[in-house]
């Protein structure tokens, strides 16, 4: 199984030209990774269309669907209009929406189902929620997944990308802690835990990521662990040669161990 790295840009950057510029610069470099490690831009919806045709290894993927094709709903973007550019990948449930915009376990559920209907893999992040305690987290993780997944067939769940994503980990968030190595792998475990009790072997087909803050000067803290799948990076994926080494520390350990 291919390690994972994904680029979440969140509301950045500022320019298409910047945009253009940055994905260019990690296709000119995926031969250089590409049997071991896949790459994935989450780039903001109106930058899509720039690139979306000419880049070849890197996959393309959003920051949001719809639960609905089409209709009234202001603001939002229909998986239709994503496959349409080649969105292969979505984000969903990041902590962010959770926090700032009010979005659901139930929301998120229902995007899950309109997000595999029309074959965009879902990266689902779990662990965001104001006030998450350190050490409440398995808590807080089952009682998210078991929402999310709800009324999913086995065929369904194992198509799904799960990050670990601790509210309290990430760089944007005021008294932001990074979480330990230990934690992360404890926490990726618990989630495939889950997973094998709803899928048994299947679950190892699987891929967890971690998605605190990682960049290229902790990327070993959770790189060394076999169990993480590999990661979904917010700042550190603006900087290209910064990111790149993030690909890089995961793709020398999935190299090292086969
Ligand atoms: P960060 O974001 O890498 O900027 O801390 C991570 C995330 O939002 O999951």
């Amino acid at each position: 199984m291919k390690k994972l790295v994904i680029a979440n840009w969140k509301m950045n950057p500022q320019t298409v030209d910047e945009a253009r510029r940055l994905v260019a610069s990690l296709e000119h470099r995926m031969h250089v990774v590409a049997e071991h490690t896949e790459v994935v831009v989450c780039a903001p919806f109106v930058y899509i269309p720039a690139f979306s045709h000419y880049i070849h290894q890197v996959k393309l993927g959003a920051q949001n669907v719809s639960w609905q094709d089409a209709g009234p709903l202001t603001g939002e973007i229909s998986p239709l209009q994503l496959k349409e550019w080649k969105v292969d990948y979505v984000i969903l449930g990041h902590s962010e929406r959770r926090l700032y915009l009010g979005e659901t376990d139930s929301m998120v559920n229902a995007k899950i189902i309109s997000a595999l209907k029309h074959r965009i893999t879902p990266i689902v992040c779990l662990g965001g929620e104001e006030n998450a305690k350190k050490d409440d987290m398995k808590t807080l993780v089952t009682e998210q997944f078991r929402k999310v997944v709800k009324g999913l067939d086995k065929k369904d769940l194992e198509k799904i990308v799960f990050v670990y994503e601790p509210v309290w980990a990430i760089s944007t968030m005021k008294k932001s802690q990074p979480a330990t190595g230990e934690h992360a792998y404890e926490l990726i475990a618990h989630i495939y835990s889950l997973l094998e009790k709803k899928l048994g072997k299947m679950a190892r087909n699987m891929r967890v990521l971690y998605g605190g803050t990682v960049n290229q000067e902790n990327v070993h803290e959770y790189a060394q662990f076999p169990q993480i799948d590999g990661a979904l990076v917010g700042a550190a994926s603006l900087d290209p040669d910064n990111f790149w080494q993030v690909v890089s520390e995961f793709n020398r350990e999935s190299i090292h161990r086969i």
